[in-house]
């Protein structure tokens, strides 16, 4: 499959990416994690910046749901920082892309703006079935058991490689059309592990 990134806004500034869920303390701050480290292994960092935020109001300012800080800190990665915050209407202004973890969160988010820099955080998933929208979906883990934050890690692992690739290749020729396959190039060279599941 194969997706677009959106044109930078400004083509010689820093490229910010927004990732969207409901309660901002499962999916899309495991999305932030990762992608993050992603962009500091591919050497973009100052050049790509991800945040994120919840479409819900009923966590903000807390950390992490304890399980998906456990399933990241086992797997490498510094869960700490986070605290939740709630997607608002400014975003479209101060965000390049924006990356929804679900169909819902997808409907929310493009209910209160314009829709041209918004995608399915799976568009860049080489595994996610394009055809089935559920296949799209990142399932949200939190009223199920700890599996569920495994196979969200790896989701958003795989997915995070393919979308570093293509960042490199925006930063680096301007090309925004080629995030189809993971190189595997900025999937190098890091400490944090795998999930190992999907
Ligand atoms: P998230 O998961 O959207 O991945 O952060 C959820 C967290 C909290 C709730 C729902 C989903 N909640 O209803 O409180």
């Amino acid at each position: 499959m194969s997706a677009s990134l959106p044109a930078p806004r400004d083509p010689g500034g820093r490229y910010r990416i927004g990732v969207v869920c409901l309660g901002n303390i499962c999916r899309s701050p495991m999305a932030e994690v990762v992608l993050s480290d992603r962009v500091t292994r591919a050497g973009l960092d100052g050049r790509v910046e991800v945040v994120s935020s919840g479409t819900g109001d009923w966590h903000i300012g807390n950390p992490m749901d304890r399980r998906a800080a456990a399933v990241l800190t086992a797997h490498g990665y510094d869960a700490s920082r986070h605290r939740a915050q709630q997607f608002e209407a400014a975003w479209f202004d101060d965000c390049d892309l924006i990356l929804t973890m679900d169909a819902d969160n997808f409907a929310d988010v493009t209910a209160l703006g314009p829709g041209e820099r918004v995608r399915m955080f799976r568009e860049f998933d080489p595994r996610a079935d394009g055809e089935r929208h559920g296949g799209r979906d990142v399932p949200d883990p939190y009223y199920g058991g700890d599996e569920g934050f495994t196979t969200v890690l790896a989701m958003v692992e795989r997915t995070a490689d393919t979308l570093a690739a293509a960042l490199g290749e925006m930063v680096s020729t301007g090309s925004t059309s080629g995030a189809g396959s993971a190189s595997g190039r900025a999937s190098t060279g890091s400490s944090s592990g795998t999930a190992g599941a999907d």
